[in-house]
């Protein structure tokens, strides 16, 4: 989709297709549209568009206006509006005009009290991640053409130049959300661990990013052995990939951490087999930091951004891991495997161990489908957030400000006994049923060291949908994180 910023007026805009957003009670004069006002005060007298929350009207217009349809979007009660609804109010034009076959629509700023480079911004956002569909796998129909819009143009009166670098700079991260949905989207038969360190070296070569990809022998030999253990049960190599952009400049540096389960069957400790094909989203942590590094690169921001993704399978078999096991980390620490299920935990362990050792950064994030608990305590609203506070605030920030939304959850003392194992250093699953995310996360943080900043983002109810909700629709991955940590990372001084 192309995003094309222009200095115009609704009036004179020729187009398939016009799309106009009004809060609730708005009369047709307030909308300042001269030629088609009276079409859109009958509409309204009529009582068949009021400007409710998201609430549509089709206007042919017959020659009245240079473009031949006018859609209205309802923004709701004014005293309600959030910026999101600016992305949502773009996700119904762009659903409602690829539905009847529109591939091309023009769409006036909001009249919301926001600068017209951040309304911009949103529109860009809400249609780029819209369009989205993962339809790779589905042969088309001759007869009916694939349901995308292929331009959007955003008519602005003021402050042109401002408006078309935010725009720009929505289209870099938005696509970047796709990419990242797209490969998390892709199934396990394909998108195995060589197959994501594949897409990770074209994605090097395409943003001049430095890439190092470390293969079992190297790991075995680095000390990996939670993440070999993982490994340990499927017949597909596992692979560590390390990406840098601005390596050695000396930057402010800062790892991102994503886990990359291509696939979790639970090892032993089996998943029952109802749902389990949406463990294919269980990369998308590692997808989520794929994406951010092509947002970073394409936005050129000046930190030494290093993401360290740990790709395996967690399968079953005679040569996998047993409850019980216990395996020596990266830092030499021993851990219980208590349950194989919770092999997310282990991965990012060896590989959150190395990253502080290796490049000392100031501080380091995690983005993972860690555990179910999450979905139950906060629902697919939001992530959960915990860690430094240096960092969970300005995160929960860019939450708000993309609308990746963060909760924090605690992480006091009284946490970390909960972890102990009678055997070894730490068990990887609680001795106590409760706090599930919270746990989680306790385990990881016993392998950052003192002076590392560190936050962990829980993004298992999340990172895909069970519903149609806006731009996210169901059964399809989000891309949670992808928006979130570029603009974390773009107001990030180190
Ligand atoms: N990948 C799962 C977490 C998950 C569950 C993500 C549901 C998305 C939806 C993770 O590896 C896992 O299995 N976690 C266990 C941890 C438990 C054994 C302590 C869980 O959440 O049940
Ligand atoms: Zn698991
Ligand atoms: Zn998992």
């Amino acid at each position: 989709m192309r995003v094309v910023v222009k200095k115009s007026n609704a009036d004179v805009v020729a187009d398939a297709a016009l799309v106009l957003t009004c809060f609730q009670g708005t009369s047709a004069p307030e909308m300042r549209c001269g030629t088609i006002a009276p079409l859109i005060a009958r509409l309204i007298e009529s009582g068949e568009f009021g400007g409710k929350l998201l609430q549509t009207a089709l206007i042919h217009t017959e020659g009245k206006h240079p473009s031949a349809r006018i859609l209205l979007v309802g923004l709701g009660k004014k005293e309600e509006f959030y910026r999101d609804i600016i992305r949502q109010a773009v996700t119904k034009a762009v659903h409602f005009l690829s539905d009847i076959g529109v591939k091309s629509f023009s769409i006036a700023l909001p009249p919301a009290d926001i600068p017209p480079e951040d309304s911009a911004a949103c529109i860009a956002e809400g249609a780029i991640l819209a369009n989205y569909s993962f339809t790779s796998f589905k042969t088309p129909e001759k007869e009916e053409p694939k349901k995308e819009i292929d331009e959007v143009t955003i008519i602005v009166g003021e402050k042109e130049r401002a408006v078309a670098d935010s725009v720009s700079r929505a289209v870099i991260t938005a696509e970047a959300a796709n990419y990242a949905r797209e490969l998390a989207n892709t199934p396990a038969n394909i998108a195995t661990p060589a197959y994501m360190a594949g897409v990770a070296r074209r994605l090097a070569k395409e943003c001049k990013l430095k890439i190092s990809v470390y293969g079992k022998e190297q790991l075995r030999k680095m000390g990996f052995n939670a993440l070999l253990s993982v490994a340990s049960g499927s017949a597909q190599p596992p692979y560590l990939v390390v990406l840098e952009h601005n390596a050695g400049k000396g930057l402010p540096s800062i790892c991102l951490v994503g886990k990359g389960i291509t696939f979790d069957a639970g090892g032993i400790s089996l998943k029952p087999s109802e749902g389990m094909e949406k463990m294919k989203w269980d990369k998308s942590g590692a997808c989520a930091v794929l994406g951010v590094m092509r947002a970073v690169s394409r936005l050129g921001l000046p930190l030494h951004v290093i993401a360290l993704l740990p790709f395996t399978e967690n399968l079953p078999s005679g040569k996998a891991s047993r409850p019980g096991d216990i395996v020596r980390a990266v830092d030499k620490k021993t851990i219980e495997i208590v349950n194989t299920d919770a092999e997310g935990r282990l991965i990012l362990a060896d590989t959150i161990a190395f990253a502080c050792q290796k490049f000392k950064p100031r501080a380091l994030i995690d983005i993972a489908t860690l555990t179910g608990a999450v979905l139950v305590a906060l629902g697919s609203q939001c992530a959960a957030v915990l860690g430094d506070s240096e960092l969970v605030g300005p995160l929960k920030a860019a939450g708000e400000a993309t609308h990746e939304r963060l909760w924090e959850l605690p992480l006091w003392k009284d946490y970390f006994e909960y972890m102990k194992s009678a055997n070894a250093d730490i068990a990887n699953i609680s001795q106590y049923k409760e706090a599930g995310t919270i746990t989680g996360a306790v385990f990881l943080k016993k392998f950052v060291p003192e002076e590392v900043k560190w936050a962990h983002i829980d993004i298992a109810g999340v990172a895909w949908m069970e519903r149609d909700r806006h731009y996210w629709r169901k059964g399809s991955a989000t891309g949670f994180g992808v928006r979130l940590l570029t603009k974390f990372l773009e107001s990030w001084r180190g």
